[in-house]
């Protein structure tokens, strides 16, 4: 198996540090094979978002095991961790939180490759645009210069030049109109195809997910059924 979770438990306070602590997941296991498309569902404050950052190796859970390629990732060192994250990334429901508003989009498409030790060269960053159905004239733009939906199709663009192998798509479209959603969404189907990258995607719009997804989940109770 290629990513995979088993019995993942995540606790929240809902105050202070003495406030008592709500189990948002409790004993969650999934498993993703390459290129798969799956949908997690759920009512609001479900979980999901919780258990998207966990998939993408971003936060810890309390117990339990994430897995990625047979390896192990929190009882890993920083330096594999480091590696294994790289191949899992994450989309957020608002773009913009995932952009420096002081940062030129050339900037911050540019910043996956320096964190990579390459400076990438203009016709690198068009390609990846292009991609997402932008051109290259947006670049000396800022954040606040784009619409909702090319800021989100730049947030792909940008973590796609990482050639992640599972991308967690946490409400991807949630802000933008039907439109734009069904745009967004055939870019990603097509990417997917190039890249053969796992997806999750996590949506309460179950109609979306049926459409999009292979196989769908839903997330009750802090379970996964
Ligand atoms: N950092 C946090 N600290 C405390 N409670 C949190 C935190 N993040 C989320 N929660 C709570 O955990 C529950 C699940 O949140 P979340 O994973 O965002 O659900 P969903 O994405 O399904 O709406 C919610 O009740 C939320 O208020
Ligand atoms: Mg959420």
């Amino acid at each position: 198996m290629f990513l995979e979770i088993n019995q993942v438990v995540k606790s929240y306070r809902s105050g202070g540090r003495k406030s008592p602590s709500r189990k948002v997941l409790n004993g969650v296991d999934l498993a993703l094979e390459p290129g798969e498309i799956i949908g997690i569902t759920g009512d609001s404050g479900a979980g999901k978002t919780t258990l998207g950052l966990i998939l993408a190796g971003i936060m810890r859970p309390d117990s339990g095991r994430v897995s990625f390629a047979g390896t192990d990732l929190w009882a890993s060192n920083a330096t594999i961790r480091k590696s294994i994250s790289r191949r899992l990334q994450i989309v957020f429901q608002h773009p913009e939180s995932t952009f420096d508003p002081q940062w030129t989009i050339h900037q911050s498409l540019s910043e996956p490759f320096i964190l990579c030790g390459v400076m990438p060269d203009l016709s690198i960053l068009a390609d990846h645009l292009a991609e997402v159905e932008l051109n290259s004239e947006i670049l000396e733009r800022h954040p606040r210069q784009l619409s909702g939906g090319e800021l989100q199709r730049i947030a792909i663009a940008r973590i796609m030049a990482l050639n992640p192998k599972v991308v967690v798509l946490d409400e991807p479209t949630a802000m933008l109109d039907a439109l734009t959603q069904a745009r967004i969404l055939n870019l990603l189907e097509r990417i997917r195809q190039r890249t053969d990258a796992a997806y999750v995607l996590i949506s309460h719009d179950t109609d979306m997910v049926n459409r999009f997804c292979q196989r769908i989940h839903r997330l009750s109770d802090g379970r996964l059924e």
